[in-house]
């Protein structure tokens, strides 16, 4: 029986390298899918919570990962020798940037390595996947090149396809199962094995052809957030500028059923995606002599987001007769994005630091969030009443979590800035 066979009848198993935010909801969905899935993640910690049954992410059923635990059907391992029995493995590792804001491909090799090193010659062939946002040429340039080193064969030894995650953590309407697929393979037979194993447990597949029309469509999907956000922030800093409400103008554009989508303004990017990954591109670009203008334009427009941020709450302050020096500020919601407890990338660390530096004491609220560090500082959430409000000299709303009681914030007399306009009304 062939690869193909065996993944059509699940008589394989799945590794999956990375148990984050995109790996573990796949290994899941792979798993409950009936293949037995080998779930492999560095971090010891996370492999603990994991194996008790904690589900580690927002909207993650605690449950089902129980029940597939339980059943055999899903196992975390810190051993990459554990790969050697998959006949599919995926690759969901992150993608950050250095330093030096260029691409950090060190976990992708890593994790090219670990392929490379399960996969036998003359053995049944594997299907292995990358997940993994990155710029053009990632599958074929930098892992294939790995996994061919000491004499694997593509499309004997192995099959290489990328297919990129869109999850959207903590959203309720779109998940693995009904958001289309990206399958672009090396070879027609990569995409072929590809699409066999995820048409599994994803409703509709979309097939390109290669992988690095799915590389750039990803970062596509990402710049095209960012170019908009970033286009929308520029108009608010206008608007406020001119005294007009934004978010009005936003709604009114929106009230035309065609040819407009409304984007909303905000502190600034925050996430693994939309702040990272339209650099990759940029980066690549340069190779071929080429300025990808409106990607760093959006990235400097979002990057200032959280300095005007600060201003307005410096001007709400003078406003009322208030300074921000020597003041108690309240930053409500440190996440980056509403109803989870994602911090990464967040505007909320620029916006306290800046608060900061302008003598603020700041303080910070978030159901979501139970600490928080900023500049090697840990702060502790703050509970939310009439009391600790009473004691505040402005409050900041930088995350819509939908929990929090807005109206009370309103009536406690302190400056609020509304970054989110979630009392309907622009800061
Ligand atoms: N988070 C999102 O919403 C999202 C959405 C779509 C795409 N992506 C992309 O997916 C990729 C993964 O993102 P994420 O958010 O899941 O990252 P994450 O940091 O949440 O998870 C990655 C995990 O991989 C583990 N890991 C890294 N190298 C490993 C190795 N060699 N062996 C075992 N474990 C290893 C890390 O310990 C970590 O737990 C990135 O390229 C990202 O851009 C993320």
């Amino acid at each position: 029986m062939g690869l193909r066979e065996d993944i059509a009848s699940k008589r394989t198993a799945v590794g999956v390298i990375g148990l984050g935010y995109v790996g573990l909801p796949m290994a899941l969905a792979a798993a409950d899918a009936g293949f037995e899935v080998i779930g492999l993640e560095k971090e010891r910690d996370k492999r603990m919570r994991l194996m008790q049954g904690e589900a580690l992410y927002e909207g993650l059923d605690a449950k089902l990962l129980r029940e597939l635990i339980a059943a055999g059907r899903f196992r975390v391992s810190g051993d990459p020798s554990d790969l050697n029995d998959c006949k599919v493995i995926c690759a969901c590792v992150p993608t950050p940037l250095s330093k030096n804001r260029d691409p950090d491909l060190s976990f992708v090799e890593e994790a090219a390595m670990q392929m490379e090193a399960a996969i036998r010659q003359g053995e049944k062939p594997k299907l292995v996947i990358i997940e993994s946002t990155s710029y053009p040429g990632t599958t074929r340039d930098v892992v294939e090149p790995i996994l061919v080193a000491r004499g694997l064969k593509s499309c004997f030894d192995f099959h290489l396809a990328y297919s990129p995650e869109r999850v959207d953590p903590g959203n309720k309407d779109w998940d693995i199962s009904n958001t289309p697929r990206l399958i672009g393979g090396v070879n027609e037979c990569c995409g072929n094995l590809a699409e066999s194993f995820y048409s599994s447990f994803v409703n509709e597949i979309v097939r390109v052809s290669s992988p690095e029309v799915a590389e750039t469509a990803k970062v596509l999907e990402n710049i095209f957030r960012g170019v908009n956000i970033a286009l929308v922030n520029e108009l608010w800093m206008l608007c406020d500028r001119m005294g007009i409400d934004v978010w009005e103008v936003i709604r009114a554009a929106a009230s035309k059923p065609f040819g407009f989508m409304p984007f909303w303004p905000g502190p600034g990017l925050g996430g693994h995606c939309i702040p990272v990954d339209p650099f990759y591109l940029a980066w690549k670009a340069r190779e071929y002599d080429f300025q990808t203008e409106f990607i760093e334009l959006a990235g400097k427009v979002n990057l200032n987001m959280p300095y005007f941020v600060a201003d307005l709450v410096s001007r709400e302050m003078n406003r009322s007769g208030k300074h921000l020096k020597g003041s108690r500020a309240l930053v409500v919601g440190v996440a980056y994005k509403p109803n989870v407890g994602d911090t990464r990338e967040t505007p909320a660390t620029k916006l306290i630091e800046l608060l900061r530096n302008r003598e603020a004491e700041v303080i910070y609220h978030d159901p979501h969030v139970p600490t928080f560090e900023v500049e090697g500082i840990t702060m502790q959430s703050v509970d939310l009443n009439e009391e600790v409000l009473a004691k505040c000299d402005c409050a900041v709303i930088v995350t819509a979590h939908s929990s929090v009681d807005y109206g009370m914030i309103a009536r406690s007399g302190a400056c609020v800035v509304d970054t989110r306009n979630v009392l309907g009304k622009s800061a």
